[in-house]
């Protein structure tokens, strides 16, 4: 289905602007945002606090899953904090701020009544951020589901879901819609499933695959499927909601964010290639396809045939076209080797045929295989195969380890490498309306809790206080915000 020569001349037809050193942020397209995220069960801390009760992330830490132990009870404590975090962002010049609502703090039992103090918090964020200029880009829905749906009927699995998640987003528009104009649906729909339903690395841990933990029971070979396809029709419920009510009003934008793995082949064997296109297919496509064409990607119906829940009319055609954007969080390249089933080497269900990994890998320090050039090709696919959309890259970011030294001249580098790509896209075509860095300070890493640092600025998590302090990284950025060169 992908030109792949096409693709390649035309990567090859971009020639680097003349002076790519000296960019500057008025090089980026009129509007260009620049900003940074973070999302509430990795940032916000309260856990039990004013009426806010456990989502699968809580339950899935008090079981002591995530990798070092760590929860998110406290965390940075944005909860309390958030006005000193606004003046952090405001000092550094960030246009926008992405966060995530927490629907357990939002509406405790996961339907109707909503908790007053919760609507409080959202409601002092967004003021304070509009106070200073900031933009909100608000996500709905960021993995923390209410532990209670998950209890009653199975969370993602049940069709349940939908009208639950469409009743939360709901009062997300008619409570912060009056300020909040940039609505995402859903965090990486295309990977919770994984996560949640194949691998069981994230909850509520269902596999049929053990990875590493004990899983909680499940069908790797479903689930996933089950699970991504009731994400897709919640957006698209979400976002008929907002263009039937809220819209035409408020005059908002509303997207869904994937995540945006790119997937290069191992070698250079035909059949590599194959499955590494098949592998984008599986990933990207999984929801571009719908989202643009109103139906899972044709490989995908052939090689998961039953096992993939159909989508007809009239859903197909409401999950058509439910976007006004596409955000991507891209970090890091995918090898992928094709699997010969005959040769006795089993394939796990959801990859069908592949054998995917980023073979730089350490699962303890979280370092992993990137290069800038992955970013390109993520957007030019984009542009070649599902017409180009409006597209805002929702993270990119740096990990390390914990450190009071606040020199990551690493961390700079990286980003500086991705501003330049993400502006040669551009230049050719590519239709990026946004960057966010991720994270805007150091958060609670979902599977790596506190091992891994993504933060511009940092946080001392040993301090009750948890005071921040701005990394060499968050200086850079600010100094390009302000408008002086990206590479100093
Ligand atoms: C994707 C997720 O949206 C975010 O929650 C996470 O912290 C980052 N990637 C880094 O892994």
């Amino acid at each position: 289905p992908f030109p792949v020569a096409v693709a390649i001349m035309l990567l090859a037809a971009v020639s680097a602007p003349r002076h790519a050193s000296a960019l500057t942020r008025h090089d980026f397209p009129e509007g260009f945002v620049l900003g940074a995220g973070t999302s509430a069960y990795q940032v916000e801390g309260a856990a039990a606090e004013d009426g806010r009760k456990p989502s699968i992330w809580d339950t899935f830490t008090h079981q002591g899953h995530s990798s070092d132990g760590s929860t998110g009870d406290v965390s940075a404590d944005q909860y309390h904090l958030y006005k000193e975090d606004v003046k952090l962002m405001h000092k550094m010049g960030l246009d926008a701020y992405r966060f995530s609502i927490s629907w357990p703090r939002l509406i405790p039992d996961g339907r109707r009544q909503i908790n007053p103090k919760g609507l409080e918090y959202y409601n002092n964020l967004i003021d304070e951020l509009i106070l200073y200029g900031i933009q909100p880009h608000v996500t709905i829905y960021h993995f923390d589901l209410p532990q209670v749906l998950q209890d009653e009927y199975g969370g993602l699995l049940s069709p349940r879901f939908i009208e639950d998640y469409t009743a939360y987003a709901n009062v997300c528009f008619k409570s912060f819609g009056d300020r909040v104009k940039h609505w995402v649906t859903v965090n990486e729909p295309n990977i919770e499933p994984i996560g949640g339903y194949d691998n069981g690395s994230q909850p509520p841990r269902r596999c049929s695959y053990p990875f590493g933990a004990d899983c909680a029971g499940g069908n790797s070979s479903t689930e996933p499927y089950i699970a991504a396809h009731h994400l897709l029709l919640a957006h698209a419920s979400a976002v008929s909601l907002y263009r039937e009510k809220y819209k035409a009003a408020q005059g908002g934008q509303i997207g869904i964010t994937l995540l945006g793995w790119w997937h290069e082949p191992a070698s250079n064997t035909t059949q590599d290639a194959a499955a590494a296109m098949r592998m984008n297919d599986f990933h990207i496509g999984w929801f571009m396809h719908p989202l643009v064409y109103g139906d899972y990607p044709p490989v995908m119906r052939s090689r998961v045939g039953g096992r993939l829940p159909a989508l007809p009319a009239p859903e197909s055609g409401k999950v058509r076209g439910s976007f006004d954007f596409i955000g991507f969080n891209h970090y890091l390249i995918m090898r992928v080797r094709s699997i010969d089933t005959s040769s006795g080497q089993e394939p796990r269900d959801y990859y069908v045929d592949a054998a995917v990994q980023n073979p730089a890998a350490d699962i303890t320090t979280g370092k992993v295989e990137t290069a800038p050039w992955s970013l390109r090709k993520l957007l030019e696919h984009l542009k070649l195969n599902y017409g180009n959309p409006p597209v805002w890259i929702h993270e990119n970011g740096y990990a390390d380890a914990p450190s009071k030294d606040d020199d990551d001249e690493d961390r700079t580098e990286f980003l500086q490498d991705y501003l330049e790509t993400l502006y040669l896209s551009i230049r050719n075509g590519s239709n990026a309306r946004g960057y966010f860095v991720w994270s805007f300070l150091d958060v609670f890493e979902f599977l790596f809790g506190y091992r891994l640092r993504f933060g511009l600025c940092g946080v001392d998590m040993g301090d009750a206080a948890r005071t921040r302090y701005l990394r060499s990284s968050a200086r850079w950025y600010s100094g390009f915000l302000a408008g002086g060169e990206l590479r100093p």
